[in-house]
């Protein structure tokens, strides 16, 4: 971690539960690890009437673990925290949130620095970026900061009238649009893994590359988010913002240096060399579902369509595959699988390069060596290669080497939220989405969405399963098949 940055936090959104399932936590550990220490405040605003000690004590409450020491220091974290009740519509309270930061701003002396951070609905994001401007919350002497929740836009029009509405405000260099999976231990590991080894570099082409496969699956349903998710659905949700930024970290160029410029220019080459489809082609290279109700355990799972809040005839899909391909020159050809779902069999994030197999040679026809990132919840890689069996024999077996990062190790290492408050506090925006980058995937994810919205079919999948059979289907007719099956006895998740 870095050095100490001194800043007034601005939270709307402060009584909700992203702030407290996450921000609060990640704040913690960056006070824990000394980033905030003792010039920094925390202003949480939502419009619920609380007071600064009760506001401390949910503070409190979302940071505490068993730990004797946490819960010693949670108490000095908390009363960095003020509560200001405040309708983020109504243009009278900023000026109190102004009063109030000015007054915390010289309480911790603080340097004018200030970090907004938009944890609402989103259609709350250009209400607030036009009243921080219009009641000139922004100050002259010290950093300016948005940092801004996904989902950015509903597609690419929303997104682009989004933008126009906070650039008002922002300028680019100001904006940390934040997608947590670049926040992830693993997602970022994938640039060192490319970049850092000549073994995995000299074959990351499309003359060594088989497939790559991106599975992002969750074992939950939809839970209590229907509301939201009705109107978003797996393609919007995952695959326009996590899939994409794993795609793009497994096929773009290697940036000339680590920085928030060279990282974004080849990222937007990445997003702008996808071969997009027309409306045509969609139904051959992509399949939507939805799962249907079914018995797991012993408990009986309600299908999407049952669930509190979903229209018994929805068509938003729970689940996505796709083969994209990329126009790139060193990766044409190379099918990418993409897979995501609700209420598949079993939670798991991973990525998997499989090299073309060897098909003649000393050793005759052998399987093919596979690379699998785990992402989560296991977080480690592994390589599959070819291996003499034992004795005396010229049988060669396919043998896993596998690396894990160490649990414990691993859950004490910052989890992804307080990494990406980290860089934005340190004006760091690497890990951050470009508005190129969200530009040109909305734009790739706008000509499915158009194509499926004249599709009255909607395949479905068991809850339990890895979605519908097409998915299968997809992949096999080209002679590929998913890598990952929940069976496969692999590095334990
Ligand atoms: N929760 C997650 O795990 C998660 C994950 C990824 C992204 N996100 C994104 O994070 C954002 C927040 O999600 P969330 O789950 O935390 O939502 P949430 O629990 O519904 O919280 C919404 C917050 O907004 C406040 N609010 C609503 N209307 C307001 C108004 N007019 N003026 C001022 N405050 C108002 C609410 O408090 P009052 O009712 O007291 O006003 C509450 O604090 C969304 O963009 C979501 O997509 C969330």
């Amino acid at each position: 971690m870095s050095k100490e940055i001194s800043a007034v936090i601005t939270l709307f959104g402060g009584s909700g539960d992203l702030a407290q399932r996450k921000l609060y936590p990640a704040l913690f550990g960056l006070y824990r690890r000394g980033v905030l220490k003792d010039h920094f405040a925390v202003i949480g605003t939502a419009r619920r009437p609380w007071s600064d000690e009760h506001y401390r004590d949910i503070v409190r409450e979302a940071v505490c673990d068993d730990s004797i020491e946490a819960t010693a220091q949670a108490s000095a974290f908390a009363s960095h925290f003020y509560y200001q009740s405040h309708d983020v519509t109504d243009a009278a309270h900023y000026t109190t949130l102004k009063e109030l930061a000015a007054q915390l701003d010289e309480q911790y002396a603080v340097g004018g620095n200030r970090l907004f951070y938009m944890a609402m609905a989103p259609n709350f994001f250009a209400t607030i970026a036009s009243h921080l401007k219009s009641e000139a919350l922004l100050t002259e002497d010290g950093f300016n900061r948005l940092i801004i929740e996904k989902p950015f836009g509903h597609d690419y029009a929303s997104a682009a009238a989004l933008n126009a509405s906070i650039t008002a405000t922002f300028d680019e260099r100001q904006i940390y649009r934040i997608d947590h999976y670049l926040g992830k231990e693993m997602a970022q590991a994938i640039l060192g893994l490319r970049f850092g080894n000549p073994l995995l570099r000299g074959v990351w082409h499309k003359d060594y590359i088989h497939d790559i496969q991106i599975t992002l699956a969750e074992a939950v349903g939809v839970e209590e988010r229907a509301g939201y998710y009705e109107t978003s659905g797996a393609l919007r949700d995952m695959v326009q913002n996590h899939v994409m930024q794993l795609l793009a970290y497994l096929t773009m160029d290697e940036p000339s240096a680590l920085t928030p410029e060279a990282v974004h220019e080849v990222k937007a080459r990445a997003f702008d060399q996808l071969h997009r489809y027309t409306e045509a082609e969609v139904a051959a290279n992509f399949v939507r579902g939805q799962y249907t109700a079914a018995t797991i355990a012993g408990t009986a799972i309600p299908g999407y369509r049952e669930e509190d809040g979903v229209a018994q005839q929805s068509m938003t899909e729970t689940f996505v595959a796709g083969r994209i391909l990329t126009d790139a020159p060193a990766f044409a050809g190379v099918p990418i699988f993409i897979r995501t779902g609700k209420r598949l069999t079993r939670k798991s994030t991973q990525v998997t390069v499989t090299f073309k197999p060897q098909a003649a040679g000393l050793f005759g026809a052998q399987p093919a060596n596979t690379l699998t990132i785990y992402v989560e919840p296991s977080e480690g890689f592994s390589l599959e290669l070819n291996g003499q069996a034992l004795g005396q024999t010229n049988v060669l077996e396919p043998e896993e080497l596998r690396f894990r990062h160490d649990p414990a190790a691993a859950k004490a290492a910052p989890e992804a939220y307080e990494r990406l408050i980290n860089d934005a506090l340190h004006g760091d925006q690497t890990n951050f989405n470009h508005w190129n980058e969200l530009a040109q995937t909305w734009r790739y994810v706008d000509v499915i969405l158009a194509a499926w919205a004249k599709d009255e079919t909607m395949p479905t999948y068991a809850a339990g399963t890895m979605g519908p059979d097409a998915a299968t289907a997809l992949l096999e007719r080209d002679g590929h098949h998913w890598f990952w099956q929940p069976t496969r006895i692999q590095m334990a998740d």
